[in-house]
């Protein structure tokens, strides 16, 4: 068989996962494959730390990693603008797969990086970037594609989720259970991309070019984070029978008589927002604790589908990274490409920005 050639760029908690799947799963994904995957090498920022894997695969040049003839697919697991959107874009124009977790990248930069991918008919997929473990961009690219989405409403950051949740059932403290989330691998590399709802903002951002057609991007999103909840907001919540969560909501808003969207052409339009709202406890959503994360979509005829899993966390994030792996890995095999730039055709939906319209549940 001809292999798969690999590289993974990054070895943090996500990248560290990655790899141990790669080495340790080899048999099974060369089955699912078809073909083995090669792990050619994996770029860190500090190549002389003992990782556990051959220190031979370890280097500190990711841009001489991606280019090298054996890499037929790059998995960007390091975080941040750059250098992970010259790498991707290098790796996408030179005809590489690439599989990315990188949310932050997306949400500003998918239609630079699915231009390079259409021009060079690569793949690019990126379902590990919203929610975690919890596959939801592909049935919103994919299984929901032959409908009509009206709203997507989730928990898509594990950090908050985590620190709102053992406030609320043990008092905890807000900084020293960030702490906690940091070393549980939870957080990003800068914890106020978590806690001042950036994060959520870029998940949210990606949920809506998706779900709507369009893109929509971080600075159309209106954002709030839960830096500024106390104690005694969650004590407060509790004594009217709500817990408070960090929502993402995606709406359409739907053009009418005497609506904005009328002025414009009657189009609608859609409303992306990110902020701590107060859940009643029998809401689906006020039990999702801890890490979790919960997405629910509404759409025209499939109705109300809600997704749950872990959200954040190097396994579980490694596990959609290797569902992508081995998508983009079976395409070079077998051939077949992964969704490209028709997915966000319909542009002309103009996102609204910062309309905090409230969101009852
Ligand atoms: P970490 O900070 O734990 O790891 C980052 C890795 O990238 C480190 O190994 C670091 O090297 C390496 N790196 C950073 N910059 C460079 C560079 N310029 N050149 C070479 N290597 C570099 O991040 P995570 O694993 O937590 O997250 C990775 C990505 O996955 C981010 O985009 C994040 O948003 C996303 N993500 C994370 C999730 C999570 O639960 N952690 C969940 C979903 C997505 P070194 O080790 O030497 O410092
Ligand atoms: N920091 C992110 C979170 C990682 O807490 O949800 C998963 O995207």
């Amino acid at each position: 068989d001809h292999p798969i050639g690999v590289a993974v760029l990054g070895m943090g908690n996500v990248g560290t996962e990655v790899v141990r799947i790669i080495q340790e799963q080899a048999q099974d994904l060369r089955q699912r494959v078809g073909a083995p995957l090669m792990l050619r090498g994996v770029a860190v920022r500090r190549a002389d730390v003992d990782r556990g894997i051959d220190p031979a695969l370890l280097t500190t040049d990711a841009h001489a990693l991606v280019a090298r003839d054996d890499v037929d697919l790059v998995v960007e697991v390091m975080g941040g603008i750059d250098p992970a959107r010259a790498l991707i874009g290098a790796a996408l124009t030179a005809g590489k797969s690439v599989v990315t977790a990188n949310k932050a990248l997306l949400a500003d930069y998918t239609g630079e990086l699915a231009a390079a991918a259409e021009h060079s008919r690569a793949d690019l997929y990126f379902e590990a970037a919203v929610a975690g473990a919890i596959p939801v961009v592909r049935p919103l690219i994919q299984s929901l594609s032959g409908d009509r989405v009206n709203r997507v409403v989730g928990i898509v950051n594990g950090t908050t989720n985590f620190i709102l949740s053992a406030m609320d059932e043990t008092g905890a403290d807000y900084h020293a259970t960030l702490a906690e989330a940091t070393r549980l691998g939870y957080a990003e590399a800068d914890p106020t991309a978590d806690v001042e709802g950036f994060d959520a903002a870029a998940k949210a951002a990606i949920l809506a070019s998706l779900a709507f057609h369009t893109r929509v991007t971080a600075a159309d999103v209106y954002r709030e984070g839960i830096s500024r909840i106390t104690s005694e907001d969650l004590e407060t919540a509790a004594a009217l029978g709500c817990t408070v969560k960090l929502l993402a909501i995606c709406e359409r808003v739907p053009a009418g008589p005497g609506e904005p969207g009328s002025a414009q052409g009657g189009k609608d339009r859609i409303s992306v927002r990110v902020y701590p709202a107060l859940i009643p406890r029998k809401h689906p959503l006020s039990s999702v604790n801890g890490a979790f994360n919960a997405v629910v979509v509404e759409a025209e005829n499939a109705g109300r589908l809600m997704f749950y899993g872990q959200g954040a966390g190097g396994a579980p994030t490694a596990s959609a990274v290797m569902g992508d792996v081995v998508m983009a890995a079976r395409n070079k095999f077998f051939g077949g490409r992964a969704p490209g730039e028709s997915v966000y055709a319909e542009l002309p939906i103009a996102p609204i920005g910062d309309t905090p319209t409230r969101y009852h549940v």
